[in-house]
């Protein structure tokens, strides 16, 4: 039997209670690479009929995860950001997007170095981790979509995109960069 975001769902739920730290949010990454390989699944959340915009999948009353479809139409390259005290985890649906990992290796409140790390791609059933103030950017094609999971609503907290010429770092608004 298929595994449905119903169960993934449960399981994150489960699990995150038991080990929210690092080691509980990899089971839930691998269990995010499972629900990718339910073709149906993606299809009805990520397939080429469903509207394009970001969707609210779930959202977790007592933990506070969120699981979000990014529909996307068109490409999109985001600066480096982080997610600010929370996590998150990028699953590819359908096409590919390029990670970067960034270090900070200086600076100060308004301006930082940056130091690539790791440079990977991730293509479909792969899902990627980013630990709280880990610095990552993406760079999609056109109609690349995936599904995260965050530790918590993003449009509530603190996070910073920073700009690569410069070094400037400018506060994030709501789903400026995902
Ligand atoms: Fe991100």
């Amino acid at each position: 039997m298929a595994y449905e975001l119903n169960q993934f769902i449960d399981d994150c739920r489960a699990i995150l209670q038991r080990d929210p730290g690092p080691q509980g949010r990899e089971q839930v990454r691998t269990n995010l690479e499972r629900l990718l390989t339910n073709k149906e699944f993606v299809a009805q959340t990520c397939g080429d009929d469903v509207p394009t915009g970001l969707k609210v999948l779930y959202e977790d009353k007592d933990l506070g995860f969120q699981v979000l479809a990014h529909v996307n139409d068109k490409a999109r390259k985001s600066p480096p950001h982080d997610h600010g005290a929370s996590w998150a985890i990028y699953g590819q649906a359908i096409k590919h997007t390029d990670m970067i990992e960034w270090e900070r290796t200086g600076g100060d409140d308004k301006h930082a170095e940056l130091k690539e790390v790791k440079r990977y791609r991730l293509n479909p059933g792969q899902a990627g981790i980013y630990q709280d103030g880990a610095i990552h950017s993406i760079d999609y094609p056109d109609r690349a979509r995936f599904i995260r999971v965050t530790g918590t609503n993003l449009d509530k907290i603190q996070r910073v995109a920073f700009d690569l010429q410069s070094g400037e770092v400018r506060r994030m608004t709501p789903q400026q960069a995902t």
